[in-house]
């Protein structure tokens, strides 16, 4: 439709309508066979709500989705469409791994392909946004969400930001075939909750706010996303759904975001438990202030608006202003030339886990895996008939994390099931129940198969004992169960539950040639497994075809690539641990403790660092060679270095750049991430990478809070890992 119908429209719209587009109501009060029994059911949604709402959440399916837009449609005044949107954080039904697994690829482009093929299932299944990517920057491994995050790197979490966006609305403003709208969330810093606590206060300097948490969703609004999703938190005392500075000051007019912005669900009215408003009232009015579109799933704008604009409180060109930029998505994405979009059920059967896509999500999956440790215990050779493959997740198809509300057990690939496609003998021992009081019995509260009784537990331990002692290796598969990591899934212990350490212990007293396979949510203390095991593999929570990305990885048909995308803690008792820290007064020199930053009991340093991760080849990675020693701020400059793999086997590596700023106007961190590149090398080739230096990488906010750079001594770091000292030394002038 073109601009000036869709102004006659939005004009010849009643205000009751037009109020209606501004609310979000579940799929569930469209679906003729649900009696609304949970939380919604109090919310006290009218019959009239529900005939004029202008988006539904978390339904999907081409036949469900066209029926009800149809039936909507013809209630509706206008026949203005109905927006279907969705949490398709990692995959509609083909999942592929989550997020933080994808941010430890150091591969952008493997990243958008898994979006594209994401909003290609999900299209073809009626959907028109995701509510993905969700860019928070995470620092803390107790908060649940770090599942979701890519990671720690303000830079690194920007550039997945931007292939996320392009993976699903591709790189048009029309958002085409087999493309979904993307609405990036949560605006903002909502990584940063105090304690690690889900939901808790963020309290973060402007300038911590703008360098570490902003980029990453600037990154994605710049890539064209269409919506923005406000966060739950408050963001140094304000609520962010009420917070006008953030959303228009910060997002809409610096970031010149002009796309729709969305609560986060119930994150309006929670402005009155936050206790800045003292009812729905007052926070409709705070909230269409700030400039929030939608209200997701409450009453407060569709019951208050009205009153609020017949008591001149809130003027109607705000809500004009809201309901055009959600008329305008509905326009970019056709809707009102073909309101079902993509919906297609003979496509949505074709293509949902088709092979090709299976295929694709083997490579992607298998890409995202973190070889910490191998004490030449990897690959398994295929005639080392002698391997046990014993814990709970060696039969576990539950691998596809907590957002995979579409992921099917039936179709996913457990390593039991990969294993028995390549052998038709495979010694398997569950060994130990998945979980046990130490995780918190919220999380098996209604789930009793995973957990076990006292003497299930030990015939388990001893059938994995016997096992163990009679075999070369042991595969032990072992770690978090999906449910105790996503939203809600704050731990105060991030640990591997207890009832599984014993397995892991028993069995390495029994055979010290253990692999463990670690499946986990969020980085974990994995002190103990760290020293004992002989080979440590984290596979995060791998999705469909995690079973065969395992297999494929543990004989070698794949070498693994990963670098870790968050730091692995020493024990909770570091955290928050991040490897962009700043120096402090007394940097400890290790050694030399004394009154410098460092504890008693443990080190500094995490147990596994930023950019760490281990491959089956040997990489050797040349000193720096700098194309001048003086660089003006407005120039550039080369920066190279060869990388040899010096291994038997092809492999890949990411090539990390970090720059130091030696001395500025205010503190600055040790280095900072600012350029990456993944190569593949055969065993013994050569090649030469080249990086570009420019003032993009030597730029930060100074005290003025404008974006500077101070002429001085810079340090360029290149390797494999943040720890790298292949250093040189440059100057700016
Ligand atoms: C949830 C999450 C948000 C999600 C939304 C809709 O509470 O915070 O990430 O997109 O509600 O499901």
């Amino acid at each position: 439709m073109n601009v000036e119908k869709l102004k006659a429209l939005l004009d010849d719209m009643s205000l009751d309508e037009k109020i209606g587009q501004l609310l979000q109501l579940t799929g569930l009060f469209f679906q003729k066979d649900v009696v609304i029994t949970g939380p919604e059911g109090k919310c006290g949604f009218t019959d009239n709500d529900i005939n004029l709402t202008g988006s539904i959440l978390g339904t999907m399916g081409a036949e469900k989705l066209k029926k009800i837009q149809d039936e909507y449609q013809e209630k509706q005044p206008h026949h203005i469409p109905l927006l279907f949107m969705c949490d398709i954080i990692n995959g509609y039904r083909t999942v592929f791994p989550i997020p933080l697994a994808q941010g430890c690829s150091f591969d952008p482009d493997l990243v958008c392909r898994a979006a594209q093929i994401s909003a290609k299932e999900s299209a073809a299944a009626g959907l028109h946004v995701t509510f993905s990517p969700m860019v928070d920057l995470v620092h803390d491994a107790r908060w649940g969400r770090v599942m979701e995050s890519t990671g720690e790197d303000p830079w690194l979490n920007s550039l997945y930001a931007k292939a996320i966006v392009e993976g699903y609305q591709g790189d048009s403003d029309h958002i085409g075939h087999g493309k979904i709208a993307a609405c990036v969330k949560h605006f903002a810093a909502y990584g940063a909750p105090i304690g690690g606590r889900e939901y808790n206060t963020v309290e973060i300097s402007e300038r911590t706010l703008r360098e570490e948490y902003l980029p990453s969703y600037k990154a994605a609004v710049d890539a064209g996303a269409a919506m923005v999703m406000t966060s739950f938190n408050t963001l140094n005392r304000t609520p962010s759904s009420g917070n006008k500075k953030l959303m228009r000051g910060i997002l809409r007019e610096e970031m010149n975001f002009d796309g729709v912005l969305i609560s986060d669900w119930a994150a309006i009215e929670e402005m009155v438990q936050h206790g800045v408003v003292e009812n729905r009232e007052q926070a409709a009015a705070v909230a269409i202030d700030a400039g929030v579109d939608i209200d997701m799933c409450t009453t407060s704008y569709a019951h208050n608006l009205k009153n609020l604009i017949e008591k001149k409180i809130v003027s109607v060109d705000l809500v004009n202003e809201a309901v055009w930029r959600i008329l305008t998505l509905k326009n970019k994405l056709g809707l009102f030339e073909n309101p079902y979009k993509d919906a297609d059920a003979a496509e949505e059967k074709n293509i949902i886990l088709c092979e090709a896509h299976r295929n694709e999500a083997r490579k992607i999956t298998a890409d995202t895996f973190v070889l910490l440790k191998n004490e030449n215990i990897l690959p398994l050779a295929e005639n080392k008939s002698s391997v046990a493959f014993i814990g709970p997740h060696i039969e576990n198809r539950e691998i596809y994390g907590f957002w995979s509300m579409y992921g099917e057990k039936d179709q996913t690939v457990s390593i039991a099931d990969a294993l028995r496609e390549r052998f038709t003998d495979v010694k398997v021992a569950k060994g130990s129940p998945m979980l046990d009081a130490s995780v918190g019995a919220r999380v098996y509260a209604d789930r009793k198969d995973l957990t076990a009784t006292e003497e299930e537990t030990k015939a388990l331990l001893e059938e994995a004992e016997t096992l163990a002692a009679n075999v070369d290796t042991v595969v032990l598969a072992l770690g978090e169960y999906r449910a105790m990591s996503g939203e809600c899934k704050s731990r105060a212990n991030i640990c591997i539950p207890d009832c599984q350490m014993e397995l892991f212990r028993r069995v390495h007293a029994v055979n010290p040639n253990v692999v463990v396979v670690l499946f986990t949510g969020r980085p974990l203390d994995i002190r103990d497994i760290s020293q004992k095991a002989k080979g440590i593999l984290v596979v995060w929570q791998p999705g469909t075809e995690g079973g065969h990305a395992i297999a494929d990885t543990l004989y070698g048909e794949v070498n693994p690539s990963g670098k870790l995308s968050m730091s692995f803690p020493y024990s909770v008792g570091q955290v928050p641990v991040f490897y962009n820290e700043m120096r402090t007064g007394r940097p400890l020199k290790v050694g030399e403790e004394g009154y410098t930053s460092c504890y008693l009991d443990i080190p500094n340093t995490p147990l596994y660092p930023f950019g760490f991760g281990l491959s089956y080849s040997d990489f050797s990675i040349s000193p720096i060679t700098l194309s001048e020693d003086k660089m003006r701020v407005s120039g550039e400059m080369k920066a190279s270095v060869n990388v040899k793999n010096t291994g038997s086997r092809k492999g890949k590596i990411a090539v990390q750049l970090y720059i130091k700023d030696h001395y500025a106007a205010v503190a600055r961190p040790v280095r900072e991430l600012k350029s990456i590149k993944k190569i593949e090398l055969d065993a013994g080739e050569e090649q030469t990478v080249d990086f570009v230096i420019d003032r993009s990488m030597l730029e930060y906010i100074g005290p003025d809070m404008n974006y500077t750079v101070d002429p001085g001594v810079f340090s360029v770091y290149i390797g494999d890992c943040s720890t790298t000292e292949n250093e040189a030394v440059f100057e700016v002038v």
